[in-house]
């Protein structure tokens, strides 16, 4: 055990602690906020005389309560028609534990408890924002809640995240760090965009926790709308592979990002025949030499051209 003993009498003294215990006896209004749900913790379950309130626990932990102002979390005082028990709304009902002096083996602390039971607290009001949590990669890993968030000693101008991005994620994911340091790739170390505008870390209905999204390209288009479409003239792999099929998210050796080195092979993995015995054998130059995309401009689709040349 880390913790030191200490005096009650350094925080508050004893007469003014029973007066303020009997004022803030608990009371729970049955108002529910809109936009949260306060469900199912183990909090609610909880009989109400066994909450002593903010104000009670502030005499103590001063330093704590006080930074909480700061804390999105000071809006919990507004669940429940206002009565909404900050402190205990994660760490329980703390009668027991002000009673015992301050004992820790009364009061729920977050570094014993497993990663589901940690997540089972923070998603008993979080449950709305993300709904696939407990079926994601992290959740199924035994990465919890608190691998990324602190409520107290997060990083500042973050969403209370324990690092900021992408060191936060290069933490676990080394091997997604040398992408990024590729010749070409997207600025996500120079801080132009996030990893997580790609990913949802919360868990996603696509593979690799990719942002929900109805069509898999959304994931790309919502920034390169110029390759959206729809186009008259479609380029059928765009939509049936996705750019995945010619492209690498992260970074490449090989300029636009593309997965192969020679446009002319990646091409020819599906049009061989094309190049082969066409107006390509006979017109300007070897289709060998010129990238096919040097005639083929409109590669993601055209409005004017069915071979994407305008
Ligand atoms: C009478 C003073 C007192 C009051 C009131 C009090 N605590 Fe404590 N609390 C302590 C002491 C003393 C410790 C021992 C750990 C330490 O801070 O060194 C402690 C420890 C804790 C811990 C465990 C810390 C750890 O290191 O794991 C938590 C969590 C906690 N308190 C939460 C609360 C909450 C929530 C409330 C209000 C419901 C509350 N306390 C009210 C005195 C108090
Ligand atoms: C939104 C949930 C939440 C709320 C609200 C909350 N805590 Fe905590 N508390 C935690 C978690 C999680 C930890 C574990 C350390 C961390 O992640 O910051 C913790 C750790 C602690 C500790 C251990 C010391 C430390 O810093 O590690 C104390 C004491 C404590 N909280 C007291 C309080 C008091 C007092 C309040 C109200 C002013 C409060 N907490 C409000 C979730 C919460
Ligand atoms: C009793 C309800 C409740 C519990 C339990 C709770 N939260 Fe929250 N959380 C809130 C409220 C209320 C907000 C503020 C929402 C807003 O501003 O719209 C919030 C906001 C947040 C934010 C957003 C911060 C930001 O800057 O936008 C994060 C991250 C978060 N909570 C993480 C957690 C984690 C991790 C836990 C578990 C340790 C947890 N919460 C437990 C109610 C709760
Ligand atoms: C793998 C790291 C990671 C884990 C695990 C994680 N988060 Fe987050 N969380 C983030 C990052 C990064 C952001 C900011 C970017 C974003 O919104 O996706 C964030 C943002 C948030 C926000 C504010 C923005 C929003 O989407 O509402 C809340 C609330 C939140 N997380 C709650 C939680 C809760 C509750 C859990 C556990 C059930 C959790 N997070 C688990 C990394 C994580
Ligand atoms: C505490 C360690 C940890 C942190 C921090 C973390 N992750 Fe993860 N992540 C994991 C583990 C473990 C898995 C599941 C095993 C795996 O697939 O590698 C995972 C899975 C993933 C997956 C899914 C991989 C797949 O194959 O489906 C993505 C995407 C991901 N993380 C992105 C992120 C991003 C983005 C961040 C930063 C916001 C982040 N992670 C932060 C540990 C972490
Ligand atoms: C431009 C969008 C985008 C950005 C930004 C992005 N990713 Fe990805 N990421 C993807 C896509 C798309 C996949 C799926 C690749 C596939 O299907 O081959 C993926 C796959 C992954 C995977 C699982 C597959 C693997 O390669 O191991 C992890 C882990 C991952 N990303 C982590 C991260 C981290 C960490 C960051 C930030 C440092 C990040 N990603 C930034 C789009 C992105
Ligand atoms: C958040 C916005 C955003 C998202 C999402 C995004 N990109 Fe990008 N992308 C950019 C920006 C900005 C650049 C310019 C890069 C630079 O100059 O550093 C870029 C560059 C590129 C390039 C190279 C262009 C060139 O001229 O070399 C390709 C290819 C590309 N992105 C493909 C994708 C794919 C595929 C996806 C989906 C997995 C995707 N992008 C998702 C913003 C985004
Ligand atoms: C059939 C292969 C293929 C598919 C699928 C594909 N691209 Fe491309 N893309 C290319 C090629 C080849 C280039 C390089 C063009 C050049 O060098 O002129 C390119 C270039 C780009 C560029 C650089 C700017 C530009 O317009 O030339 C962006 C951005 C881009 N692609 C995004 C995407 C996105 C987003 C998707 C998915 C919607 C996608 N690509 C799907 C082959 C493809
Ligand atoms: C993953 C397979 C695939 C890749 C890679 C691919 N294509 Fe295609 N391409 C297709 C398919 C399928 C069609 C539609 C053929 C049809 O309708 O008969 C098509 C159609 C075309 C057409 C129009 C054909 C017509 O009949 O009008 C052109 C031009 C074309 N592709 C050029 C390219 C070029 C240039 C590249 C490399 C940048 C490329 N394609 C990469 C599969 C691919
Ligand atoms: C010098 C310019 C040029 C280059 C380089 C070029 N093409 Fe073409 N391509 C054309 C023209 C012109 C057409 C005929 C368009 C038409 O019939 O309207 C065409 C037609 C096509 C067609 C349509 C099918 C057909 O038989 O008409 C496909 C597929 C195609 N090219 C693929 C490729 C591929 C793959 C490469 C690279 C290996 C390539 N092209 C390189 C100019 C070029």
């Amino acid at each position: 055990m880390r913790q030191k003993p200490r005096k009650i009498a350094r925080y508050v003294s004893l007469a003014a602690l029973a007066g303020l215990l009997a004022l803030a006896g608990g009371r729970r209004a049955s108002a529910q906020s809109a936009t949260l749900q306060h469900g199912s913790g183990a909090a609610a379950a909880a009989s109400s005389n066994q909450y002593v309130g903010n104000a009670t626990c502030a005499m103590c932990h001063q330093e704590l309560a006080s930074q909480m102002a700061d804390n999105p979390h000071h809006k919990i005082t507004m669940l429940e028609g206002h009565a909404g028990h900050t402190c205990e709304s994660c760490h329980g009902p703390g009668r027991a534990h002000v009673d015992g002096g301050g004992d820790i083996t009364k009061i729920r602390h977050f570094d014993v408890l497993t990663p589901s039971q940690i997540d089972a607290t923070c998603l008993s009001c979080h449950a709305q924002t993300h709904p696939n949590f407990m079926r994601s990669p992290h959740a199924r890993a035994g990465v919890s809640c608190l691998s990324c968030h602190s409520i107290h000693k997060a990083e500042p101008e973050t969403t209370l995240l324990v690092a900021t991005q992408p060191l936060l994620c290069y933490r676990c994911h080394s091997d997604i760090k040398p992408s990024f340091a590729m010749p070409f790739h997207h600025r996500v170390n120079e801080g132009l965009m996030q990893c997580t505008d790609c990913h949802d870390v919360h868990g996603t209905f696509q593979a690799n926790n990719l942002r929900n999204t109805v069509d898999q390209n959304m994931v790309c288009v919502k920034c390169h709308i110029d390759v959206r479409g729809p186009f008259v003239y479609e380029h059928a792999p765009v939509k049936a592979e996705g750019c995945m099929g010619c492209h690498t998210p992260h970074g490449s050796v090989n300029a636009r990002l593309l997965n192969m080195p020679n446009i002319n092979v990646l091409c020819n993995q599906c049009h061989s025949q094309v190049a082969a015995d066409t107006v390509h054998g006979m017109n300007a130059g070897s289709s060998d030499s010129i990238p096919c995309t040097t005639c083929h401009t409109y590669i993601h689709g055209s409005n004017m051209d069915e071979a994407f040349l305008r």
